[in-house]
C-alpha cells in the first residue's frame, strides 16, 4: 500500500520553495503527497522564527499531531529555521517528534526516516536497547551548498529558484543569520540553465530567491554579478516574468536598476525593506544607510523605471524607538508611496543583539504605531490603485479567483492583483485586460483583445 506525506509550510518564500522540495523528495521514495493529516504516514513542520507569533502555532500544531501520532503512528517531522534554532530542545517539550532538521539538511530525509523506520522495527522486536536511535536531530552547517533539487512547484505557472543561501548582514533584530547560516551562491551557469528548463516547461514567472539578491555572486567569479543574472535570465527566449525577493537597500547598485529599465521581462514591482526610516534606528538595527540614501534609491528607482511600483517592510518599535524616530517612518511612507507594505511589530528574537538592548517599547506603544502606519498605507495603496482606472494592463492569468469563482485572477508585472470575466483556458497566459473599477487591493476589468 503507498504511504502518504503532509507538507505543512509557515513563513516565507523560501520555506515554500523548500517545502516543494521535501515534497519532491519524499515522492521520489515513493509517498503520495496529500494535504489531509489524517490519512498521512508522515507528517512535515517546516518551520519559520522571525516573529514571535509562529512559535505559537506550531506549539498548537504539534500539539494536534499527538494525536494522529497515537492513533495511526504518523511520523513527525519538524525542519526549517525554528527547528534549527531549538534544535534537540524541543524534544523536552514534544518528546514524540521523530526527526528535527535545520534547512541545509532537507537533503538527508530518506535517510533520517529510515534510521527512525529501523528502530521502530527493532522497538517492536523488542530488540531496541539503544534509545538514543529514537530521534534524528541534525541541525549542523554544512560548508557544501545544499543538493540542487530540482522541485515542481505547487503551481505549473511560478518556478522559484534559490540564487543563495544565508545572510552575512546581522541586521540587529533578525535571527535569520543564525538560522540559516552565511551567504553562499549558486553558480550562475547553472541557474541560467536551470531556469531554461522552467522556460521550456511552460513556466510563466520566474521568483528568484535569497536573503540579499544583491549579494549574489559573493565567492564566485567577478562576471557572476546579481545585475549579469538578471540579464542573463532575460536573454533566455520565451514569454516570462523575472522575479526576485529581497534585496538590500544597501546594495541595490545602479547596474541592477538599469538591468530592471532595460529588459520588460523583469517584474516593474521591486521589494525594497526599509524596516525604518529614522537614521538612528537604522544605526541601532544595522541597516547600513540612512533614511536619505534610502529615499534617493526609491527615487532612482521610480526614475529610471516610470511604471515600477515598490514594496517594503517596516518593523515598528524597534528598542529605543521614540514618536519622533516613528514619525520619520511615516514620513518615509509618505515620500516612497508604497503599492504595499509588509508592518510588523518589533518582537523579540532570543539571541539576537537588539534583544539585549535597553529601551524595548510597550506593547500597546508598538500597536498604536503599527496602527498608525497601516492606515497610512492602506490611503496610499488606495490613491495608487485609483491610478489604474482606465488602464489597459498585460496580466498573466492565474485561474479562477478563489473568492468568486465567475471571475478569473490573474497580476500585473507590477504584481497587482486584476479580477475579470474570462474563460478557465486562459489560465497560464499572458492577456490584455481594461481596467473599470479599482479597489484598494483588487482591480476589476475586462479582456480585450
Ligand atoms: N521583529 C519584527 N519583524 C521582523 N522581521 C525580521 N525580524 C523581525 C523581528 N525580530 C521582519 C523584517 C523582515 C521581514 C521578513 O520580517 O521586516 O524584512
Ligand atoms: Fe535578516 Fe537583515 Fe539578513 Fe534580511 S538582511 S535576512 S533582515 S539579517
Amino acid at each position: 500500500m503507498s504511504k502518504n506525506a503532509t507538507v505543512i509550510t509557515y513563513g516565507c518564500q523560501m520555506n515554500v520553495n523548500e517545502s516543494a522540495k521535501i515534497r519532491k523528495i519524499m515522492e521520489d521514495i515513493g509517498y503520495d503527497i496529500t494535504e489531509n493529516i489524517n490519512e498521512s504516514d508522515v507528517v512535515f513542520l517546516n518551520t519559520c522564527t522571525v516573529r514571535e507569533g509562529a512559535a505559537t502555532q506550531i506549539y498548537g500544531k504539534l500539539g494536534e499531531l499527538k494525536q494522529a501520532r497515537d492513533a495511526r503512528g504518523t511520523k513527525i517531522i519538524i525542519t526549517g529555521c525554528f527547528a534549527q534554532e531549538q534544535g534537540r530542545k524541543l524534544l523536552q517539550k514534544f518528546p514524540y517528534i521523530d526527526i528535527i532538521m535545520g534547512n541545509q539538511n532537507i537533503s538527508k530525509i530518506p535517510e533520517a526516516i529510515e534510521k527512525i523506520e529501523r528502530a521502530q522495527e527493532l522497538k517492536e522486536a523488542g530488540k531496541l536497547r539503544d534509545k538514543k536511535l529514537k530521534h534524528v536531530v541534525l541541525t549542523g552547517y554544512d560548508d557544501e551548498l545544499p543538493p540542487r533539487i530540482d522541485a515542481d512547484f505547487d503551481n505549473d505557472i511560478t518556478a522559484s529558484m534559490t540564487i543563495g543561501y544565508g545572510c552575512n548582514n546581522f541586521c540587529t533584530y533578525c535571527i535569520v543569520p543564525y538560522v540559516r547560516g552565511r551567504e553562499k551562491y549558486i553558480p550562475m551557469e547553472q541557474l541560467v540553465n536551470q531556469a531554461k528548463e522552467y522556460v521550456k516547461k511552460g513556466y510563466k514567472e520566474i521568483m528568484l530567491l535569497a536573503q540579499n539578491v544583491n549579494s549574489y555572486g559573493k565567492g564566485l567569479s567577478e562576471n557572476e554579478t546579481f545585475a549579469n543574472l538578471l540579464q542573463a535570465l532575460a536573454d533566455i527566449e520565451g514569454d516570462f516574468l523575472i522575479r526576485f525577493i529581497s534585496p538590500h537597500p544597501r546594495d541595490f547598485t545602479d547596474d541592477v536598476i538599469d538591468a530592471i529599465a532595460k529588459n520588460s521581462k523583469i517584474a516593474r514591482s521591486v521589494h525594497v525593506p526599509l524596516q525604518s526610516g529614522s537614521t538612528k534606528v537604522l544605526k541601532d538595527m544595522n541597516r547600513g544607510y540612512t533614511k536619505e540614501q534610502y529615499l534617493n534609491l526609491v527615487n532612482k528607482l521610480k526614475s529610471r523605471i516610470p511604471d515600477v511600483a515598490v514594496t517594503t517592510d517596516i518593523i515598528v518599535g524597534f528598542p529605543g524607538e521614540t514618536e519622533e524616530e516613528f514619525e520619520d517612518t511615516l514620513d518615509v511612507v509618505r515620500q516612497a508611496k508604497y503599492d504595499t507594505a509588509f508592518m510588523f511589530m518589533y518582537s523579540i528574537r532570543t539571541g539576537t543583539k537588539a534583544a539585549e538592548m535597553e529601551g524595548q517599547i510597550e506593547d500597546k506603544v508598538k500597536k498604536d504605531r503599527l496602527h498608525r502606519l497601516i492606515s497610512l498605507q492602506t490611503e496610499i495603496s488606495g490613491e495608487l490603485s485609483n491610478e489604474y482606472q482606465g488602464k489597459i494592463e498585460r496580466v498573466l492569468v492565474e485561474g479562477p479567483s478563489r473568492k468568486n469563482k465567475e471571475m478569473l485572477s490573474s497580476r500585473t508585472s507590477s504584481n497587482k492583483v486584476v479580477l475579470f470575466k474570462g474563460d478557465s483556458s486562459l489560465r497560464g497566459q499572458f492577456v490584455n485586460v481594461k481596467i473599470n473599477e479599482c479597489r484598494t487591493w483588487t482591480l476589476y476589468g475586462e479582456l480585450v483583445d
